[in-house]
């Protein structure tokens, strides 16, 4: 007898499994909104540091809130030497993604407070998390070179902090504002893949550091925050714009997917993806490299042409990795670079999620044999 027909969503796609008032993403319209603040408004007006404290706080800093939240990230925001030597040992052959995860966990082992169930544990745990990162994914940048790691410079913010400390030069006025723009566009993004699992993994009671670490490993695969590294190596396949129509084409007649095109809940032109076009219009055009803007243009173009009735349009993954190689990063700390962002999102829904928590149980559709069979002994099968 088989078990009574349930309806399966596959993917959880539709399904509505929490409340948040952390962020709304709107497929239809393009719309991304932090805390009822346009996404376009606080990459134009805010940084990085005060879109955290938003997404975590539930509103703007005031001046006094401000610099008592940027001197908390900045006081914790230093590594061991234990965590720069595990980056060391681990950081020239691994995937930097391998990397991030093992290091989170990590100093999470190594937190006292990580067995805490606590709220405001919870919440320190964060900052602790969030004030690390710049120097972690800085760190695991130089490693994969084999360079030799720089510390983190408390005056500098959170942008300007990362990008020193994976290039080891103070950035520009201009370079610190794209970082601090691109973290700002990617710090969250609705109950995507790896918050949810951050969701899942926070509502069992475990540490933040659990939380992140799970989230971690999922933004880790090609369809969610691994795309724009292989969406760069695709513009750079392609060439030029002149062959964008004719391998484009026969990507898709081999059914293959093109990595930073489409997306789970925008089926018009994501929001992120304008802006980031827009920096990579600047960036490219200023170091020489305008060909590959001009084919992820021509790229763009055919796409829309062929596949926007379908509503796939470029996704925040298709600009992303051009403005991070023009900035001077190897394609593998794309996705790093994204994390370093997400926390913000991780950690603040996790926070809320956990106030009024319930555990995640889905159902899975039993579709095997019910039996019951006969057990054979091993000997005679
Ligand atoms: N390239 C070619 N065809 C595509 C693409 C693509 N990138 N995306 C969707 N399609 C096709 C689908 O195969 C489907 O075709 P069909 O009608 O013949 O079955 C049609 O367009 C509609 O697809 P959707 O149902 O809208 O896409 P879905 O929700 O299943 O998938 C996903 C979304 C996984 C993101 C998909 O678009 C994809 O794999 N894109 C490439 C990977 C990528 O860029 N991921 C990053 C997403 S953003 C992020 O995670 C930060």
């Amino acid at each position: 007898m088989m078990q009574a027909d349930t309806e399966v969503h596959k993917g959880l796609e539709g399904v509505i499994v929490s409340e948040s008032s952390v962020g709304f993403v709107d497929g239809q319209a393009g719309r991304l909104v932090y805390r009822g603040f346009n996404i376009e408004t606080l990459a134009a007006r805010s940084n990085y540091e005060e879109v955290a404290y938003l997404l975590l706080y539930g509103h703007l800093p005031n001046q006094k809130e401000f610099e008592n939240f940027k001197a908390t990230l900045r006081s914790t925001m230093e590594l061991n030497t234990d965590t720069v030597d595990l980056i060391k040992s681990i950081g020239h052959k691994a995937h930097p993604m391998s990397v991030l995860r093992t290091v989170v966990s990590y100093i999470g082992a190594k937190d006292p407070k990580s067995n805490s169930t606590d709220l405001k544990d919870q919440e320190e745990m964060s900052l602790r998390i969030m004030s690390k990162f710049p120097a972690i994914v800085g760190t695991i940048a130089r490693a994969s070179k084999g360079l030799n790691p720089v510390r983190p410079d408390p005056k500098l913010g959170y942008a300007a902090n990362f990008l020193y400390c994976s290039t080891g030069s103070r950035p520009d006025a201009e370079q610190e504002k794209i970082m601090d723009t691109c973290l700002i566009l990617h710090a969250d993004h609705g109950s995507n893949a790896s918050t949810f699992s951050a969701l899942v993994t926070i509502a069992t009671l475990a540490d933040m550091y659990s939380a992140v670490t799970s989230a971690i490993s999922t933004l880790k695969g090609p369809l969610h925050g691994g795309a724009n590294e292989l969406a760069l190596e695709t513009i750079k396949k392609v060439g030029k714009p002149e062959n964008a129509e004719q391998v484009l084409s026969k990507m898709l007649a081999n059914k293959e997917k093109i990595m930073g095109f489409g997306h789970r809940v925008y089926k018009v032109y994501d929001p992120r993806a304008r802006i980031l076009k827009g920096f990579a219009e600047s960036v490219t055009h200023k170091n020489g490299k305008e060909v590959l803007f001009q084919t992820a243009e021509q790229m763009e173009k055919v796409m829309i042409s062929k596949l926007g009735e379908k509503g796939i349009f470029p996704n925040v993954d298709f600009y992303s990795g051009m403005v991070y190689d023009s900035l001077g990063f190897e394609s593998n700390m794309f996705t790093p670079i994204f994390a370093l962002a997400r926390v913000a999102g991780w950690t603040a829904r996790s926070l809320e999620y956990v106030k009024d928590n319930k555990l995640f149980r889905p159902k899975a559709k039993y579709v095997g044999e019910i039996g019951p069979k006969d057990y054979i002994e091993i000997q005679k099968r």
